[in-house]
């Protein structure tokens, strides 16, 4: 045993175990709006913060001295400032990196622990639907800002020729949609396009039509509660698949139904969480959020379904792509990336 070692591995253990503390803190802050009254880089009393979000000032004082402690919040004088940085990432819901409200999926994890713990010892199986709720509001709040912030800008403009379908009027489904965060993205943008989001959790398709009449797209967009092999719908010049495919328990099943429903020269758009094709090209601060999030959730719902395939959230780009080519499609590249995701394009 050696002693150097093993204080080091305290010292990750015990900034582990902050940084486990501290996203409850954030859902605390980002909830009860404690970070909004204090994102105008304003030093400001813990008094001030309580009275401007309605919350009681002691336990808001000890909230602040915890984030200050963890380096979210300076302190200086009695004061509290919110530096402009850590409010893009905790404040500001058009920001990119809107990190706090997505921490519920990792709060729901912890609700669900004793049902993980009986799937671990069990066959594997734990269905999406049999979540704590906050875990799919989590989802779509986890991935929204990077929807937002990359689908229309970059992501549908790395395909070949998608974008002036969409512009023209497209036919599009989103396969495995939630609540529907990146077919309404696409809807905003693309006012001649038709699209169709699918989804087996039927409360989640509820969620995803309101979406759709809030953000005044409702006439163009059609949600069905459909499994990703049993939608009817034909004819599609583009199918999305965000962040599910690994989800499913058959991703070949569902890339051949896929495959089916375009036209003979749609695209398949394959986004899916950024991975090497090796865990030690994964053993880095993003694969290592990854892999738990896929123990927990990911794995457990493709083991719950057919097939049961279990690819897991940390497949890479070569795993994925002969789940293409078994599902009968003969191009598949990468269009583009980012520190989050991998965008892969597939053809017939
Ligand atoms: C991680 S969530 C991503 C949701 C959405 N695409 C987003 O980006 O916010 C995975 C989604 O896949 C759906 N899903 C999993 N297996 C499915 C299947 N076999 N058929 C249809 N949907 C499925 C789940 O219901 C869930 O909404």
């Amino acid at each position: 045993m050696d002693e150097t070692k093993l204080h080091e591995f305290m010292g990750k253990v015990v900034t582990d175990m902050g940084g486990a503390w501290m996203m409850a803190m954030v859902l605390i802050g980002d909830e009860l709006g404690l970070y909004k009254a204090m994102a105008d880089n304003q030093p400001v009393r813990a008094e001030e913060v309580a009275r401007r979000s309605g919350c009681h000032p002691r336990l808001v004082r000890e909230w602040l001295d915890a984030n200050a402690a963890a380096g979210y919040v300076e302190a200086a004088d009695g004061a509290y400032r919110l530096p402009p940085e850590q409010a893009m990432a905790l404040a500001n819901e058009d920001s990119p990196v809107f990190v706090a409200p997505g921490q519920s999926v990792v709060a729901a994890c912890f609700m669900d622990l004793d049902k993980l713990i009986a799937a671990f010892r069990g066959n594997g199986a734990f269905p999406w639907g049999e979540h704590h709720h906050r875990m799919f509001h989590g989802t779509e709040r986890f991935f929204r800002p990077g929807y937002q912030a990359h689908l229309t800008s970059s992501w549908l403009p790395a395909m070949d020729g998608v974008v002036g379908k969409l512009q023209a009027g497209a036919k599009v489904a989103d396969v495995g949609c939630g609540h529907g965060a990146s077919t309404v993205v696409m809807a905003k943008a693309y006012p001649n396009s038709r699209f169709f989001g699918f989804d087996f959790h039927a409360p989640s398709i509820e969620v995803a039509g309101k979406r759709a009449a809030d953000a005044g797209v409702g006439a163009r967009v059609s949600f069905v509660p459909a499994t990703a092999q049993g939608y009817a719908e034909r004819g599609f010049d583009l199918v999305c698949f965000f962040d599910c495919l690994h989800d499913m328990g058959d991703p070949v099943g569902a890339a051949r139904h896929a495959r089916q429903a375009l036209k003979d020269d749609g695209s398949v758009l394959l986004v899916e969480p950024f991975a090497g094709d090796s865990l030690a090209a994964n053993s880095n601060p993003v694969g290592r959020l990854f892999y738990a999030a896929s123990a927990m959730v990911c794995t457990p719902n493709s083991l719950s379904q057919e097939v049961g395939l279990a690819l897991g959230a940390q497949a890479g780009e070569a795993r994925l792509r002969a789940v293409f080519a078994e599902a009968g499609f003969s191009r598949f590249r990468r269009a583009t990336e980012t520190p989050f995701n991998l965008i892969l394009e597939a053809r017939k």
